[in-house]
């Protein structure tokens, strides 16, 4: 019979070697250890230096998450990148794809900023519950690093780089219990990395739009009240979906944005402390990668054991905002 459940088989994560605590920002902008601290929980961050790659940190990640799921790559059918920070606008899954050796799997990247993960994680279970593919590779890679203003103090103190992937497999039982996604782009410019250009002309009659990405703006304010308020309601949305009550939920598993982000929305759903994954006061906001970061971790720390029930939700830029409650192994 063909399997037509989702079971998530493996888990893999790497970040840059150097790390780059709040101290050391104060000779960027004026700051301190104290202010980031207690405003987002943050003690730290991992960020890529100029000789890494997106494409390197999320092999290296797949890499874990392929031998934890005990496949090869070329078992693989479709990798799927969440990133906002690719390498090639053109795409960087092609490049993991190649790094990886895996052959027979189709590749191609997804944008969906800090929501690109629990994005994506919906997008593959399609696949798989549809009986078109049955392994596949789901990245979450960003460098934030890149593409913020290190002048901003706003900004720059919050984000770090990292890449967390998951391997996904057809399964008899469906461990995917629920999800929701959402969009709101009447709220778009409280969060972006937009593109500006002026007129060139090429030709009488004939301008097109030449220019850059800009950095890094984000209304710090709005963007916490939507978290606050839309990250529990579409949890509770799901959790009644799934037919399960907040107490069964194991873990709760974040977008690790800000630490007051995550005790407001744990508390909003009577969630315990113990409950929540906590791990950006090391890594920072690493975007699409934060929640397949901690997830990998909680795994290799064995705080998550196979069945155990986890809720997990992304929201960002777009805006976006998705939730996903999934069992854990087959
Ligand atoms: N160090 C010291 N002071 C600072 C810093 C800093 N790094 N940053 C801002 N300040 C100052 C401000 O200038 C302001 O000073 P003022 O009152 O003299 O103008 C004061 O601190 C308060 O600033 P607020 O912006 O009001 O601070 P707030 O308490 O709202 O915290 C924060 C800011 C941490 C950004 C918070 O709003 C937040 O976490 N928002 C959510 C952000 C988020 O989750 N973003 C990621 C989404 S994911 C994605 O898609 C990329």
């Amino acid at each position: 019979m063909e399997k037509l459940g989702i079971a998530i088989t493996g888990s893999g994560s790497a970040v840059p070697e150097t790390a780059v605590d709040n101290q050391a920002l104060t000779q960027l902008v004026e700051t301190s250890d104290e202010w980031i601290a207690t405003r987002t929980g943050i003690r730290q961050r991992r960020l890529a230096m100029a000789t890494e790659s997106l494409s390197t940190l999320a092999a290296a990640a797949s890499s874990q998450a392929i031998a934890a799921a005990g496949i090869q790559a070329t078992d693989l059918d479709l990798i799927l990148l969440a990133t906002s920070t690719p390498e090639d606008l053109f795409g960087t899954a092609c490049r993991i794809q190649a790094q990886l050796g895996a052959t027979k799997a189709v590749a191609f990247d997804l944008t969906a900023a800090c929501s690109g993960f629990v994005f994506g994680l919906v997008t593959a279970a399609q696949y798989i519950r549809t009986g078109v593919y049955q392994n596949v590779l789901l990245i979450g890679a960003d460098m934030l690093s890149r593409w913020v203003d290190w002048t901003d103090r706003r900004t720059c103190v919050l984000f770090g780089d990292g890449a967390g992937a998951v391997v996904l497999q057809a399964n008899d039982r469906d461990r995917l219990l629920g999800f929701a996604l959402k969009s709101d782009g009447t709220q778009n410019h409280y969060l972006n990395l937009a593109y500006a250009a002026s007129p060139q002309n090429l030709i009488p009659d004939v301008n097109v739009a030449q220019g850059n990405y800009q950095p890094i703006t984000m209304n710090g304010k709005e963007v916490y009240r939507f978290a606050a308020q839309k990250v529990p309601e579409i949890i509770d949305k799901v959790l009644f979906q799934a037919n399960l009550s907040v107490d069964q939920i194991d873990w709760l598993l974040l977008h690790q944005a800000n630490q007051r982000i995550l005790d407001a929305v744990a508390e909003r759903l009577n969630i315990p402390e113990h409950k929540v994954i906590s791990n950006l006061a090391n890594y920072g906001n690493t975007s699409a990668a934060s929640i397949p970061l901690a997830l990998d971790e909680a795994v290799r720390q064995g705080k998550i054991q196979p069945n155990h029930i986890i809720a997990t939700s992304g929201f960002g830029a777009g805006l976006t905002w998705g939730a996903a409650i999934f069992q854990w192994g087959r």
